[in-house]
């Protein structure tokens, strides 16, 4: 059983298969066959015991270099197969990084955004300055300066989020008059875009939405200025002529107040869906500054007048981009973007 030329051959045998086995658990199986508890090799050391004492030594010490060959081999032979793993892993995710790109499309600006920009530079261009204000709000820039007491009925259009402490999301852009007129005092031209918030939704209502805020106040500042700006507006902004008109109306701020109407941008004024078959469309309210207004943010209503209008800034970017539905401006499908 210990005859060299045995020992030799067995150990050759286990060579070769060590070498051909082809994975971990293959190969585990190998060394289980040849070195386990009951492999071949075990059971040579085991068979020591019946040879002649003086030859055991020898046989012993046969058997346990044959043992550490064939354990070398299946350490050489696990080593391979893990250095073949993990090439093959990596050939699986590699990314050449010197591959050509399949194009890049670059973002553009939102249409809300692409409005109250183009808004802001006509404005500006106007001599306004940009302002701004917060969107969380309190009871008095949002009502009270602006001549809305606490039961006062307009409060019950404004549909207004409230907050436990009794702050608020303000409901329109119009508290920016109030926190300008505050900081800067009169005279002063500003706009104030911004978001608003107000509890409605469906086609053309978004629980949040934009608007855009002017506020003049100077001394001998009239209504035909007012007219003057906005009609200058519409133009500048749809980059056509249109006939505007204003309609009388009522806002608790302005007095007197009005809402501006221009004529139909999809129709020409022929009358469709759009406009209601009316050919017009409704973009702003406006109106002189009520001297409360003024008084409340320290401004001499004696000594100064002013004009205040707010429009819809998605409003405004729906009929230049022709989009029939406001929920899409908010509903973030980069395909639509
Ligand atoms: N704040 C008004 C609204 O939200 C709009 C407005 C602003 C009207 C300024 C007149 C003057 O409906």
């Amino acid at each position: 059983m210990t005859d060299v030329s045995d020992l030799a051959s067995a150990v050759e045998q286990a060579l070769r298969e060590a070498g051909a086995c082809a994975d971990l658990p293959e190969l585990d199986e190998c060394r289980v066959r040849w070195l386990g508890k009951k492999g071949s090799l075990t059971e040579q050391l085991k068979s020591l015991g019946s040879l002649p004492p003086a030859e055991r030594a020898a046989a012993g010490a046969r058997i346990n270099a044959a043992k550490v060959r064939v354990q070398e081999a299946l350490e050489a032979r696990r080593a391979e197969l893990e250095r073949l793993e993990d090439e093959r892993q990596l050939a699986a995710g590699c990314i050449d990084v010197t591959l050509p790109g399949r194009g890049e499309g670059r973002g553009s600006l939102h249409p809300v955004t692409r409005a109250r920009l183009r808004i802001e530079a006509i404005f500006r261009s106007a001599g306004f300055d940009v302002a701004s204000g917060p969107e969380i709000e309190d009871d008095f820039h949002n009502f009270e300066a602006l001549n809305i007491p606490a039961n006062h009925p307009a409060r019950a259009m404004h549909d207004t989020f409230y907050f436990p402490d009794g702050r608020l999301l303000r409901t329109h852009t119009s508290p920016v008059q109030i926190r300008s007129l505050l900081a800067r005092g009169a005279p002063l031209a500003v706009i104030a875009p911004g978001r608003v918030y107000r509890n409605d939704a469906d086609m053309t209502h978004s629980p949040m939405f934009h608007q855009i805020e002017g506020l003049v106040v100077g001394e001998g500042i009239s209504f035909a200025n007012l007219k003057a700006i906005l009609h200058g507006f519409v133009e500048a902004f749809f980059e056509r002529d249109l006939a505007m008109r204003l309609r009388p109306s009522y806002f608790p701020f302005t007095e007197p107040s009005a809402e501006v109407d221009m004529s139909c941008v999809f129709c020409n004024a022929k009358g469709c869906r759009v406009c209601k078959h009316t050919t017009w469309l409704e973009v702003a309210g406006c109106g002189m500054v009520h001297p409360h207004v003024l008084a409340a943010a320290g401004v001499d209503p004696e000594r100064f007048t002013g004009y205040a209008f707010g429009a819809g800034i998605d409003r405004l970017a729906m009929l230049r981009y022709g989009v029939n539905d406001m929920r899409l401006f908010f509903e973030n499908d980069l395909r639509f973007l």
